[in-house]
């Protein structure tokens, strides 16, 4: 039996969680929510609370909102930190991060559990306060194995995004991307490009984007900015995949707090992750394609605040379903 664990977090985590679950049930998927986040820690506990991950080890994927709260930020015990352990034990070093508009089918994918955000951090006894950018050949070479796997699945290029010209961890990077495509992937078009620069490849350019490999911290911002170039991050999925074991699905968003709790958040990148879910844990690919269609005819008649329309969450996720009733 399948079985999928929910954790709508904070913020509008569960409004557009709940349009999901809506999803979930209209496909008869099996599904138990959990604390996790900010929630978990007002509650009381830790961010990712001890039956919350071992609910996850045992299922088939994760589906998860989003989680942050602004009385929390900056704060010692941070629901990030739940975000960031739940990663880490589930072995999702792959982040696919899609942007897809008119013109634009760009894929990033983001090394998700090493870097700066896991390297060495702490203060010295002088006070200086430090993070440290960490990566091993390994680390380097499975995420970069996955990208080009995806690359050669849909007949495209791969560009490797570092900061060859500063960061000694960018040489590893470069390196073992390179060799990997020489030894394993010469039938996939390699290039590589400097962060900075192509960042603003992103922005002016990003048809001529096809699939971007990148360390962590760089894909986090790379990929708001594909968001942005393809309508924002109510649009924007992510799906996170390790070699095996649950995957973790979720929007690209955060809690959005400013939105929270008014019922017009999108839902489309959350029900848009739930697709990448069907196609990537459950194996259900025509499902997925269904759905992605469903948001997408949705869109089009349907268009919450953040897309300069005035439907509700509830609204969108009610189109969604009559779209996938329809087929
Ligand atoms: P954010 O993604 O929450 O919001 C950025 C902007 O996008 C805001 O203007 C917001 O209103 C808008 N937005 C986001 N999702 C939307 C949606 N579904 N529909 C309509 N508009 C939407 O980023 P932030 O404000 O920098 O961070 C808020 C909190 O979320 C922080 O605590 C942060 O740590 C957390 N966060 C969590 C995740 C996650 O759980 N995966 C991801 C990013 C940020
Ligand atoms: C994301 C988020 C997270 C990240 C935060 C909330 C830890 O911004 O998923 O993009 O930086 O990875
Ligand atoms: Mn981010």
């Amino acid at each position: 039996m399948t079985h999928v664990v929910v954790l709508p977090g904070d913020g509008v985590g569960p409004e557009v969680t709940a349009e999901a679950v809506r999803i979930l049930d209209a496909l008869g998927i099996e599904h138990n929510e959990h604390p996790f986040g900010g929630n978990a820690i007002l509650a009381g506990g830790p961010p990712l609370p001890e039956e919350t991950l071992a609910a996850c080890r045992e299922a088939d994927a994760v589906l998860l909102g989003a989680v942050g709260l602004p009385e929390l930020e900056g704060a010692a015990v941070r629901p990030e930190q739940g975000l960031l352990a739940l990663r880490k034990e589930l072995g999702v070093y792959a982040n696919l991060r899609p942007a897809r508009a008119a013109g634009i089918d760009l894929l990033v994918v983001r090394e998700l559990v090493g870097g700066l955000y896991f390297g060495a951090k702490g203060v010295r006894d002088d006070g200086t306060w430090f993070d440290t950018c960490e990566y091993t050949r390994p680390e380097v070479e499975r995420v970069a194995r996955r990208a080009f796997e995806l690359a050669r699945g849909r007949g495209g290029r791969l560009t490797s995004v570092d900061k060859v010209n500063v960061l000694h961890t960018s040489r590893l990077w470069r390196d073992v991307v390179t060799e990997l495509g020489e030894t394993e992937y010469p039938d996939v078009p390699l290039d590589h490009a400097l962060v900075d620069s192509f960042a603003m490849t992103i922005v002016q350019a990003p048809h001529t984007i096809d699939v971007v490999l990148t360390e962590n911290t760089f894909g986090d911002i790379l990929s708001d900015v594909a968001a942005a170039v393809t309508g924002g991050l109510g649009l924007a999925a992510s799906a996170s995949l390790g070699d095996d074991g649950a995957g973790l699905f979720e929007p690209v968003h955060g809690s959005a707090p400013q939105i929270a709790g008014q019922g017009v958040a999108n839902p489309a990148a959350m029900l848009r992750s739930t697709a990448l879910l069907l196609r990537h844990a459950l194996g259900r690919a025509t499902d997925a394609t269904a759905l992605e269609r469903a948001v997408d005819d949705a869109l089009g008649t349907t268009a919450t605040r953040d897309l300069g329309g005035d439907a509700t969450t509830r609204e969108l996720g009610d189109a969604v379903l009559a779209a996938l009733e329809r087929g």
